[in-house]
């Protein structure tokens, strides 16, 4: 399994690229089994991740083309069959649930196991099924499995206890083809949920709101297939940005959205952290005294429950108390104990985490226990005195773009080594 080694003390200089977004690109690969016909995906990310639900749709026998050359996907989804895809690549990943929506929609019936739960918390699917259910799908969970039968979806009023991502997206893919007009209030608003509906509106579903907490859809009866590029990494973008305040460096980073960024922007501003806006481009200055901040993960646009852990790390070595609440995941404050290893003083109660912020971080070995977790653990590496030793990165690899070439052209000594 391989390793990443951080040499610490390191100042970051120069500019940065950001790659488009996972969690815009997993949707909209799913997405495009509704049109059975061929989709190209520009600019896509090569991630763990994009692969295996390109593997999902392969199991269901979509002709599906990884070009690594020139970033792009092609996804020819007109022989895709209503099988049950492969059980151990759905388990690898919870997005690969998101193949139902689309599934239900264009077939009528669907199986496909379970996702169970994962690092940060149990994660249940209770608000996908509520939907799939007012569609006018009767639903069927035993050993393991879910499955879905329908002889026709017909557009509904769909109110959401939380504003899930998965759940609205997964709605939202299947009341594209319903008969009539479907609503879903209390929608999820993260600005990936409008790039899943700008990909489905080019094909020509008929969807408004999206990006609101109240998403209208009037069903169509066919869409074709397109190209589509997709929205910048908000959350690689705002992990970059907390490794120039960490290392107290200035970089430039390229591609961003400023609108996507503000609450990210929001708290380092508040930290005491410089940022100027350039177009598609900000340059951030953390070569100043920065102060301790109080933070709550909230649904977009609060701040992303995905920057908690590099923030936290970042936290660590402010001087003064701060105070974290993580609101949308039950589990999600592992890397509190990796980074204690570090030296870190984190205080943990409940959905709370109290830090205190140390004059100085050590290396030492640690675990990426999840994805954000292990970017986390390369911040606070970087910051630290000595080498950080990281194992378990594959969680890393899962969402961050070749990410140790990417600081390592920004002056970090950083390496990956196999064993
Ligand atoms: C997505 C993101 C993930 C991010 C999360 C929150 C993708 C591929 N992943 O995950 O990176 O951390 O949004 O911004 O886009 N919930 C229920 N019932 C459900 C669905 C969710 O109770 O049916 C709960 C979850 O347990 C969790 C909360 O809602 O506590 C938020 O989850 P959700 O927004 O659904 O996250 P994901 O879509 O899984």
């Amino acid at each position: 399994m391989d390793k990443i080694v951080v040499k610490g003390g390191c100042k970051l200089s120069g500019e940065v690229n950001i790659s488009s977004a996972k969690n815009s690109v997993l949707p909209i690969i799913a997405a495009s089994i509704l049109c059975g016909d061929k989709c190209c995906i520009r600019n896509a990310p090569m991630l763990e991740d994009v692969i295996v639900i390109c593997n999902v749709l392969k199991s269901l026998n979509a002709d599906v083309t990884i070009n690594k050359e020139d970033s792009s996907i092609i996804i020819d989804t007109s022989k895709v069959i209503t099988g049950e895809p492969n059980s151990d690549l759905v388990g690898k990943m919870r997005a690969s649930f998101l193949i139902m929506g689309p599934m239900i929609s264009r077939f009528g019936k669907f199986r496909i196991s379970l996702p169970g739960g994962c690092n940060i918390g149990t994660r249940p699917i209770d608000l996908h099924l509520k939907g799939f259910k007012a569609l006018g799908a009767k639903i069927s969970v035993s050993q393991g499995h879910v499955e879905a039968s329908t002889s026709k979806l017909v557009g509904n009023k769909i109110y959401l206890d939380f504003p899930s991502v998965g759940a609205t997206e997964n709605i939202m893919m299947a009341a594209v083809l319903a008969e009539g007009d479907t609503t879903i209030e209390n929608a999820a608003a993260e600005p990936e949920i409008e790039d899943l509906a700008s990909f489905l509106n080019s094909m020509g579903a008929m969807i408004k709101g999206a990006g609101t907490d109240t998403i209208k859809i009037t069903g169509v009866k066919k869409l074709d297939g397109v190209s589509h590029t997709p929205i910048y990494d908000r959350i690689e973008a705002g992990t970059f940005m907390i490794a120039a305040a960490v290392t107290k460096s200035k970089i430039k980073i390229n591609g961003i959205l400023e609108e996507h960024m503000k609450p990210v922007i929001a708290k380092l501003t508040e930290c005491g952290v410089s940022m100027e806006i350039q177009g598609k481009s900000i340059v951030v200055d953390g070569d100043r005294e920065l102060k301790p901040v109080d933070i709550k993960t909230m649904p977009y646009p609060g701040f992303p429950t995905d920057m908690q852990a590099q923030m936290m790390a970042l936290l660590c070595t402010v001087r003064g108390t701060s105070l974290i609440t993580e609101t949308i995941f039950e589990n999600r404050f592992m890397h509190a104990s990796e980074l204690k290893r570090m030296g870190a003083n984190i205080k943990i109660d409940g959905r709370s985490a109290v830090i205190e912020g140390v004059e100085r971080l050590s290396g030492a070995e640690v675990k990426a226990t999840d994805l954000r977790a292990g970017a986390a653990l390369i911040l606070a590496a970087m910051a630290a005195e000595g080498s950080t030793t990281i194992c378990d990165i594959y969680h890393i690899d899962r969402g961050y773009v070749e990410i140790e070439n990417k600081f390592r052209r920004l002056g970090v000594e950083i390496n990956r080594i196999s064993e």
